[in-house]
């Protein structure tokens, strides 16, 4: 279901970086299944968002210029209301309907496991 959404996803690359990924010159310390569960939490939390977009968009970018890789996602959705900012990482926290507010809990738990931090 992920991929059919993706269609509105961009990986956004420094022009030095070819977009094989397999030639991404970045490594990270951390169990790939891992990984990849905190970049669906975050990238299907942007789908969510831009649902009701005109044109919708998220956009995936990788910054290496530190000794640490950046990860951001971004989307043009209606962005992160205010008050929602600091119960973001709380568990059980969500704005959605049928959301369970867990996937932001666990990615940046996830991320505190292997050395790294939500921005
Ligand atoms: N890209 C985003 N744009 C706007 N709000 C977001 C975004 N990502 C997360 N949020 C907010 O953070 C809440 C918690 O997200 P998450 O922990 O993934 O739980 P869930 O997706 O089940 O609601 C969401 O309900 C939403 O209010
Ligand atoms: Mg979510």
């Amino acid at each position: 279901m992920l991929r059919s959404r993706m269609k509105n996803v961009v990986l956004d690359l420094p022009p030095e970086w070819s977009a094989d990924a397999d030639a991404l010159p970045l490594y990270v310390r951390c169990e790939d299944l891992r990984l990849e569960q905190v970049f669906i939490n975050l990238i299907g939390n942007a789908l969510d968002t831009i649902a009701s977009c005109d044109r919708p968009r998220v956009i995936v970018e990788l910054d290496m210029r530190a000794k640490t890789v950046d990860i951001i996602v971004r989307d043009n959705g209606p962005g992160i209301p205010a008050d929602a900012l600091p119960r973001l990482f709380e568990p059980f926290f969500t704005t959605k309907e049928m959301g369970h507010g867990l996937g932001l809990a666990i990615s940046s738990a996830i991320a505190r496991d292997y050395g790294g931090a939500q921005l």
